[in-house]
């Protein structure tokens, strides 16, 4: 793991590494199988950041599943904009199935419970919610997280999937934030 990287003059430290990540996706993927056993799940990747939680949680499910894909943006830099876009809507019918969404990480939770309600609507048997990371500081809704990876301090996080302005999606570890905003 680096010790330190910078992305548009920030620098960020190492925080949470592919190991830990690694072994909490197990975990995750025990409870998913446990919970949905014989209900052939759908996951409903959040693109782009989960990307790449998406892929590795799917892989160590255990089990008949199936996965898609929605683009949302609501983040701008290192802030939340509030306004949730959806750029690539969901095709697939999802009535009577159990919607899995994978989130990279649910900040004020305004994407999510915007993406659970219009979810809910289309009739499924349940709509789930898988994030890597939570922030339970700055959630400013009600909203129900059935699999949480790591709860973090309400600090900008990159790397695993996570971005800042496009950039250090690659990165293989989680980096934080050194310095305040
Ligand atoms: P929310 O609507 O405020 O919960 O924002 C959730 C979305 O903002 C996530 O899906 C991420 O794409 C993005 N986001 C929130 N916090 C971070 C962060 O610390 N690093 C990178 N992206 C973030
Ligand atoms: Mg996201």
């Amino acid at each position: 793991m680096k010790q330190e990287v910078a992305y548009n003059g920030l620098t960020f430290e190492p925080y949470i590494s592919k190991e830990e990540i690694d072994a909490r996706i197990k975990q995750l993927a025990q409870e998913i199988e446990r919970d949905c056993a014989g209900t052939c799940p759908l996951f409903l990747c959040v693109l782009n950041g989960a990307f790449v939680f998406a892929s590795d949680l799917f892989r160590a499910v255990d089990m008949d599943a199936g996965i898609s894909f929605i683009r949302l943006q609501s983040y701008s830099g290192t802030g939340s904009t509030g306004v949730v876009k959806e750029i690539v809507g969901l095709t697939e019918n999802i009535e009577g199935r159990t919607v899995i969404v994978v989130e990279d990480i649910v900040d004020t939770g305004k994407t999510m419970l915007k993406l659970v309600n219009d979810l809910k609507a289309k009739n499924p048997a349940a709509v789930k919610v898988a994030t890597l990371l939570y922030k339970p500081d700055s959630v400013e809704c009600d909203l129900k997280l059935d699999y949480v990876g790591f709860p973090i301090p309400s600090k900008f996080i990159v790397g695993y999937g996570l971005d800042l302005d496009e950039k250090a999606r690659n990165l293989s570890d989680i980096y934080i934030l050194k310095q305040d905003k």
